[in-house]
């Protein structure tokens, strides 16, 4: 009997973009939902943007516009990204929905009920020029063990202390820039720690209950649990304080739910939503004797949300709780964290406008992938290699080597099933015969074992072609039937690869299916035949040029500069107009808009940016020690910098027009020191140096006053 499933990925925050480690999750998600719907199952697969919270209400207010337009745009570039790598959503919602908020009060009024709600005052840095109470994110200050400056709330990213807020010297907002004061407020929380909660997650994680057909955890997950259950679970705050954007708490005017107990809820919201549209049965999926199947894809930093305030939030209100949650590890890119300054902090939409085709990534994702916590590697250059060999190379290679003699010499017809089959039953039998262990790999979401069981078979398959050498039959009179028999069977044995590969690469597999003129395929039709005729063969995949990944990772660094006008290193402080050289771009300008007061017309001033963003900037003064001509460049000049570091910088500065070099050698100057180095044509350029333009012609490189020593930090 079919199953009846309901599967979540995590909700991405509103306030970033889909990058390629957001994708590990969803792609596998996908990937194990595409091959439950081929198995004939019934499957909802439903996911939403996570839209509220201080972040997301900040920005928009940095924007100018309102949280709802913010949201509004967010959605529609997740939505995008998704529908890039053929993440098949049934339904993307919001959390920010009626249905969301319905479910979220009645939870908490049914926890309420239950006495599981009680309220305790909670001191917190407060910022009074933006009345509000600051997440640990906004604050920044002094590391109480190490003094490094400008440490966020939390922790030390140079000596890598955590510690509170509170313990931090001289913290500062990062909103407003002003000095917290600490004051207290009274927070709504969620008794965790009341016995029957510790009761019910204690036999609920190691899935001993009697409702409990499988364990709902990985083993290293319920192991961890078990670590979380020694050092006791404490009572979890779910509330903030007005001004925040999110769902007002029932009877609390001006308290708000904190983020974690409305955005799991939006499984439930988006799910209600896709009910309406398909007249299903929300209830059978969530009240608390649902016979269906509820499956979360989380990240393994989520695992304590989804494990034990999810489950206790479900359970004493009164609902099903999760069949499984299944947790994966992060995403490195060439073995290392992902990274803004080398480019490896890749978009999700920066690897699409690049033309790389999104189901090479699932590929090598789900070559990766193994049901397990670990940690999973991009490594770009392997993602290359791997592609083309085994997917070019290897699978579509079974096909390009015999689908052209069938529609040349046999005018598109397949052999008859006797034909075609005769003398190869083992070989058939075999590729029918894995069916079973790729079900299973599918089904406990290792799809690295199914690959390589997929791409063993794929080997068969081309030495099958190679034995039989159609190429030198077709040379040979007298052996057409044979040519077309062989070239019949290879087309049998890619039919059945791609069966296996359909949950990987659905549209790859819809083009196959279209050329060899079958119905979709489903998971039952492994061991049917082709017969009658196909269509004519089109190239199905080419080969990763390496250029392309270059050239991505090219682009995700130059997200990272704070000037549009990269190709020179020069910041033109007002005019934004700097052209490239060799004049390759030319950025746009900005509208000139006459501001009232003393003179010219000065273009407008950029939106407001917060102290925390000014801060990212690191400016240095620096000891122009020489400044040459750069022979073949138009515009620059090649200036050899000091900034008080064991070694010079060099930089390249599209000063040329303005500058004698003699004339700068030994000035001072000001430089953008943490600018991502950049390959120009003439060598590497290690920042940039400031400047001043406007309308008219002229360039004014900045000057500290005098006293300013190499090294110092301009703030
Ligand atoms: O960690 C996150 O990305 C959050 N936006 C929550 C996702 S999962 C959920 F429960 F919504
Ligand atoms: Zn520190």
């Amino acid at each position: 009997m079919a199953r009846k499933i309901l599967v979540t990925s995590a909700l991405p925050y509103a306030n970033g973009s889909i990058h390629l480690g957001h994708l590990v999750e969803y792609i596998q998600t996908d990937i194990w939902v595409r091959f439950q719907k081929m198995r004939g199952n019934e499957v909802h697969y439903v996911c939403a943007d996570d839209t509220h919270g201080t972040p997301i209400m900040l920005r928009a207010q940095n924007e100018g516009i309102t949280p709802e337009q913010l949201i509004d745009r967010v959605w529609h570039e997740h939505k995008a990204d998704f529908d890039g790598f053929h993440v098949a959503f049934d339904h993307y919602g919001s959390t920010n929905s009626a249905e969301t908020k319905q479910y979220a009060q009645d939870i908490y009024r049914k926890l309420r009920a239950n006495d599981l709600i009680e309220t305790k005052s909670v001191e917190q840095f407060y910022d009074p020029v933006k009345e509000m109470f600051l997440p640990d994110r906004f604050i920044k200050g002094e590391c109480p063990k190490c003094h490094a400056k400008d440490q966020y709330g939390d922790n030390c990213e140079a000596c890598g202390a955590t510690y509170a807020p509170i313990e931090l010297i001289n913290p500062y907002s990062a909103v407003s820039g002003a000095q917290p004061e600490r004051r207290s407020s009274e927070h709504y929380f969620f008794k965790l720690s009341d016995a029957r909660c510790q009761e019910f997650l204690s036999a609920w994680t190691q899935g001993t209950l009697a409702s409990q057909a499988i364990p709902p955890l990985q083993q290293e997950a319920a192991n961890k649990m078990k670590e979380w259950f020694e050092a006791g679970l404490s009572n979890w705050d779910i509330s903030r304080d007005a001004p925040y954007f999110g769902f007002e708490i029932p009877d609390a005017p001006g308290k708000f739910f904190y983020v974690w107990l409305d955005a799991p809820v939006g499984y439930m919201g988006s799910f209600k939503k896709l009910c309406e549209k398909q007249g299903l049965d929300f209830d059978s999926y969530w009240n608390a004797d649902a016979k269906t199947e509820l499956y979360h894809f989380i990240g393994k930093d989520i695992l304590y949300f989804h494990s034990l305030f999810w489950p206790a939030m479900l359970q004493f209100a009164n609902l099903r709780t999760p069949t499984q949650i299944f947790a994966h590890g992060f995403l490195t890119v060439n073995g290392e964290k992902m990274s803004k300054s080398r480019g490896t902090f890749i978009t999700a939409e920066s690897y699409l406008k690049q033309g790389l085709n999104p189901e090479y990534l699932r590929y090598y994702y789900a070559a990766k992938i193994n049901g397990t916590m670990e940690d999973i590697d991009l490594n770009l250059e392997d993602f290359v290699a791997r592609v083309n060999s085994d997917l070019v190379g290897k699978y579509i290679n079974i096909a390009s080597r015999t689908a052209g003699f069938i529609s040349k010499q046999f005018n598109g017809s397949v052999s008859s099933y006797v034909d075609a089959l005769k003398g190869n039953e083992i070989l058939f039998g075999e590729f029918i015969g894995a069916e079973n262990e790729i079900a299973t790999a599918y089904e406990q979401r290792d799809f690295g074992r199914a690959i390589r069981k997929i791409m063993s078979l794929a080997d068969r398959a081309n030495e099958y072609v190679a034995q039989q050498a159609p190429w030198s039959l077709a040379k040979q009179e007298g052996q057409e039937q044979k040519l077309q028999a062989v070239c019949t069977m290879s087309l049998n044995l890619f039919r059945i690869l791609t069966l296996y590969l359909k949950p990987i690469l659905p549209t790859l597999a819809a083009q196959v299916e279209h050329f060899l003129n079958i119905a979709p395929l489903k998971w039952s039709d492994t061991d049917q035949v082709l017969h009658g005729t196909i269509n004519n063969y089109s190239h199905l995949a080419t080969r990763i040029d390496p250029k392309l990944i270059a050239a991505m990772v090219e682009a995700n660094m130059q997200t990272m500069a704070p000037a549009p006008d990269s190709h020179s290193q020069v910041r033109h402080a007002e005019a934004q107009q700097h052209t490239a050289e060799s004049g390759t771009q030319t950025l746009p300008s900005p509208q000139p808009s006459p501001l009232k007061g003393e003179g010219a017309n000065v273009v407008a001033i950029a939106p407001t940016i917060s102290i925390d963003d000014f801060n990212k900037i690191d400016l240095r003064v620096a000891k122009i020690v020489n400044a040459e001509h750069v022979e073949g460049a138009e515009k620059l000049l090649k200036l050899t910098l000091d900034i008080g570091e064991a070694q010079t910088r060099t930089v390249f500065a599209g000063i040329k027009s303005a500058y004698d070099p003699a004339t700068l050698v030994g000035r001072m100057t000001v430089m953008v020191a943490n600018l991502a180095p950049r390959k120009m044509k003439f060598g590497m350029s290690e920042g940039m140096v400031l400047a001043a333009s406007g309308e008219a012609p002229g360039l004014f490189i900045l000057s500290p006053d005098d006293g300013a020593q190499p090294g110092m930090r301009v703030k």
